[in-house]
């Protein structure tokens, strides 16, 4: 049997053949727009994600027994608000994930409404990029579009709609919502009354491996798939890429460096840190987890590349920064490209470089990008280990991870060993996985992942480079509250 995982990311959907036995069969990966309609907003058309999985779907498929595909699962981009009318027309473009307008809304929920309130409801406290945010900011500057909602879908669910008409959703993504009651996995009626919505205008939850439906008739005739072909709930691309990676069951942890960047610490048991610094969310394995995430990671990469350096040779510019300069570069750099959320959680905050002279070069400023990124997501793994969560080791997988110096970088700084798994489709074969498990040919997510994720490598820590990146990392913590007044001031 074949099973198919979709990842629905940020620059383009991916998607992905496994057969039973975890072997990937066909990878296949269509891109879409992605637009910036005013600074700091971030938005992408439903129907083009559409128009990417259909096309992606028959490419995928192509040349392979189609009577053998028994399900389809997803791992998608969190947070981003869809909304339907009672027609089912997508009424305006997705607020995604990275969108940071909702400043005001923000400060409402957390201000207003109040940090421990939203806390006591939903485990976690508002950050422009979740959904709750987007809803009230929907009510207050589009209240004609607001008034026509008639559902409220998060962007793979868009997909899971499409392909079968389950109006659905599943435990881990639904938790990035802040209107879903992570504890309890059911929605918050007060969180519902504070965005002014209905429970009608929300989706059935799932767990990530439970089906939630069919191929509609004719989606299947257009793909050339049998209408048997199950659809399970999938889950966010982070849970997605954890299962992927056999981050599930207990004090596991998962870096992923895709568009943004996420450390993600698996947990058998519910729990909130008192400062809700990481994300508690419900995992994919029908568990918990915490999680930290900043916006721009990969993306720093590709900016300063092919932006600024206007090169994709990604690799040769990288040969220049040669072992014996990690842990030397006194440039530094602040990866706030679209602000931040974990864990400063500023939408004001800008990328910063500081520390040049006249000897800098291409590479050293190259470096501080790469560096910068990880010592953000070192923020959060202090974070973690101020929770008294030992984490020594992790997974590393998305497109960032293709890089043998950025894991370098990473293990220094982070001073941990970084397993490398054979599939680096993370969510994709995450997605691929819980269609597995839905369809039975796995008796539970924890178990698929014992027995198809392989460790083929490990990038330890050099003593000595993880001292110098020690000190490094004391003087890049210094800078963001140096500069963060600057920032509102220089929108
Ligand atoms: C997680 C988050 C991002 C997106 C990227 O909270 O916002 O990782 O899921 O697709």
């Amino acid at each position: 049997m074949y099973y198919i995982g979709v990842d629905l990311g940020t620059s383009a959907v991916k998607l992905l053949l496994m057969e039973g036995n975890g072997k990937i069969a066909n990878v296949v990966s269509k891109e879409y727009p992605l637009y910036f309609p005013n600074p700091g907003w971030s938005e992408q058309k439903p129907e083009d994600w559409w128009k990417a999985v259909m096309e992606g779907l028959k490419e995928l498929t192509d040349g392979f027994d189609k009577s053998q595909v028994a399900g389809i699962s997803f791992g998608g981009q969190m947070h981003g608000l869809v909304i339907l009318d009672k027609d089912d027309n997508v009424i305006r473009p997705a607020l995604l994930w990275n969108d940071g307008r909702t400043f005001e809304e923000t400060d409402y929920l957390n201000n207003v409404i109040g940090k421990d309130k939203l806390s006591e409801y939903t485990a976690n406290i508002a950050f422009t990029g979740f959904t709750a945010p987007k809803i009230l900011w929907i009510k207050n500057k589009e209240p004609e579009n607001f008034a026509k909602i008639a559902k409220i879908m998060l962007p793979k669910d868009y997909i899971a709609y499409k392909l079968s008409g389950s109006f659905c959703t599943d435990v881990s993504d639904a938790s990035g919502m802040l209107t879903f009651d992570v504890k309890n996995k059911c929605w918050s009626k007060e969180m519902l009354d504070i965005c002014g919505i209905r429970e009608d205008q929300m989706a059935k939850i799932y767990e990530s491996y439970e089906v939630v439906g069919t191929l509609k008739p004719e989606v299947a005739a257009q793909l050339g798939l049998s209408e048997n072909v199950k659809i399970a709930a999938g889950a966010g691309d982070n849970a997605a890429a954890a299962v992927g990676t056999g981050t599930v069951g207990d004090g596991k942890c998962n870096i992923s460096l895709g568009t943004s960047g996420t450390i993600f610490i698996s947990s058998k048991e519910f729990g909130v840190d008192k400062n809700n610094a990481l994300h508690s969310f419900a995992h994919a394995d029908g568990k918990y987890h915490l999680m930290g995430c900043m916006l721009s990671a990969a993306s720093c990469n590709k900016w300063w590349m092919e932006e600024i350096q206007q090169s994709k040779e990604f690799a040769a510019e990288q040969a220049a920064i040669t072992e014996d300069k990690l842990g030397e570069n006194h440039v530094y750099f602040l990866p706030y490209l679209m602000g931040e959320r974990s864990p400063h959680n500023d939408s004001n905050a800008r990328g910063t470089f500081i520390g040049m002279t006249m000897d800098t070069s291409r590479a050293d400023m190259y470096q501080a990008v790469l560096e910068g990124v990880a010592f953000a997501i070192r923020d959060s793994l202090e974070v973690a280990k101020s929770l008294n969560i030992p984490i020594t080791r992790s997974k590393i997988c998305g497109g960032g991870a293709k890089s043998p110096l950025w894991k370098k970088i990473f293990a220094n700084v982070l001073n941990i060993s970084l397993d490398i798994i054979e599939s680096e489709e993370g969510p994709g074969y995450g997605g691929a996985m819980l269609a597995a498990v839905a369809c039975g040919e796995y008796a539970s997510v924890e178990e698929a992942a014992e027995k198809l994720v392989k460790v083929v490598d490990t990038v330890e820590p050099d003593p000595a480079i993880a001292a110098k990146y020690e000190e490094r990392y004391r003087k890049f913590v210094q800078i963001y509250p140096a500069v963060k007044e600057i920032f509102p001031k220089i929108q």
